[in-house]
């Protein structure tokens, strides 16, 4: 069985990955430090997949820690490397915290790849490349845009490193990921994304409104050139996600594999912040205090992905419908507030 050193593997994105590449029939090895996770989340992959996950609690920008994962660990056939930080307003306060771990930790990974002889890699990027696009929906040819922030241009850094590498007639081999908006949780409801203090993300703060823990959901904006006034985002299941990246190391296996390729992952819909609250409303029966007040500053009125190339080259399929994806997210929400009363 192929070995997959999965970075960020305890992470939201990385967790929902390790099952799908073990139920697939890899092997996969996760490398997490626990910066934005915690340990329990193996747990509950390992009651998932019936069987422990190998994990090494090790830092990715350090190369000597690496190279033992890789000594220890021979015969590694790929890398997917979720491993960063991703808190947008964080990275505008402590800028450096975020170029160290993303642009450092990218960079010590290829060293330590390369000295394995390890030439396939799939990365996390972000469709906050593209900035506030002219035309929709973005298609991969979309012209990236100066990031509107370091989190935003550690991404761009990240894509423009491994374009320099793949150009360079090195044998790397990587698929860019650029991500919609992400949400969710896996059907057993055992993993899901961890919320770190007052969340920053729509659904999750859905979520916690109607779970009682926040009073009040506020809508960033309803004067914006859009149907309803509210902003446009692409949801896409975490779930249907992570296969996409079974999808992208499968097609790195091939001997035609190129040096260096972008997908779009999104479902190719958009949907509004107020449709997002009525989809919630309507999946599970649960209604919620929301407001509606002015524009957060820095955000995107409209961004949702053309999937064409990922459908005809990744043969990736998004399964899950909106609806289902806040199911899941309010199921993994209840899930939580459990554990949480048990402690
Ligand atoms: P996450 O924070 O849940 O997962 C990241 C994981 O990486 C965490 O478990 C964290 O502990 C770990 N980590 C961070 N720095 C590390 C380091 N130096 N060494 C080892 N482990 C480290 O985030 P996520 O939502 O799963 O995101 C995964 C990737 O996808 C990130 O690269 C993120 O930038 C990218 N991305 C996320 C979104 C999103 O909305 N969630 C959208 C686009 C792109
Ligand atoms: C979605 C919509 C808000 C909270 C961020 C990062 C981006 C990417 C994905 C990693 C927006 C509105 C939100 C609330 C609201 N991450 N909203 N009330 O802004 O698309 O992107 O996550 O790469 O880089 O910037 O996602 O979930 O924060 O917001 O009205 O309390 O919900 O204004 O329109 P966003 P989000």
């Amino acid at each position: 069985m192929s070995k997959i050193l999965v970075t960020g593997g305890a992470g939201y994105i990385g967790s929902h990955t390790v099952v799908e590449l073990a139920e697939a029939g890899y092997t996969p090895i996760v490398v997490d430090n626990f910066s934005n996770s915690e340990e329990r989340v193996l747990l509950g992959l390992s009651q998932i997949l019936g069987k422990e996950v190998i994990c090494y609690k090790v830092d990715c920008t350090n190369t000597a820690a690496l190279q033992e994962v890789f000594s220890k660990e021979e015969n590694i056939e790929g890398v997917i490397h979720f491993a960063a930080f991703k808190a947008v307003g964080e990275s505008v306060a402590e800028p450096l915290k975020y170029y160290h771990n993303n642009v450092a930790g990218l960079v010590a990974l290829l060293q330590v790849m390369e000295a394995n002889q390890v030439a396939r890699l799939v990365f996390s990027s972000s469709c906050t490349v593209y900035g506030v696009p002219e035309k929709l929906p973005v298609t991969e040819e979309t012209p990236t845009q100066k990031a509107n922030s370091p989190y935003g241009n550690t991404k761009k850094i990240d894509e423009e490193i491994l374009r320099d590498v793949a150009a360079s007639g090195s044998s790397l081999r990587t698929i860019a990921l650029r991500y919609f908006n992400p949400i969710g949780a896996h059907e057993s409801a055992l993993i899901g994304e961890l919320p770190l203090g007052v969340p920053s993300n729509l659904v999750p703060f859905i979520t916690q409104t109607a779970a009682g823990i926040r009073e009040s959901l506020t809508v960033f904006g309803t004067d914006y050139d859009t149907p309803d006034g509210s902003c446009i985002r692409d949801y896409v299941h975490v779930v249907d996600l992570a296969k996409a990246h079974v999808a992208a190391i499968r097609r790195l296996e091939k001997a035609e594999a190129v040096p260096y390729e972008v997908f779009n992952i999104g479902t190719g819909q958009g949907s509004s912040v107020l449709e997002v609250i009525h989809a919630f409303e309507q999946a599970t029966g649960q209604k919620f205090n929301f407001k509606t007040g002015p524009r957060r500053p820095g955000d995107v009125p409209a961004i949702y992905a053309d999937v064409t190339k990922a459908t005809q080259e990744l043969g990736f399929k998004t399964s899950l419908s909106l609806k289902d994806s806040l199911g899941s997210s309010w199921a993994w929400q209840q899930k939580l507030m459990t554990d949480t009363s048990n402690k």
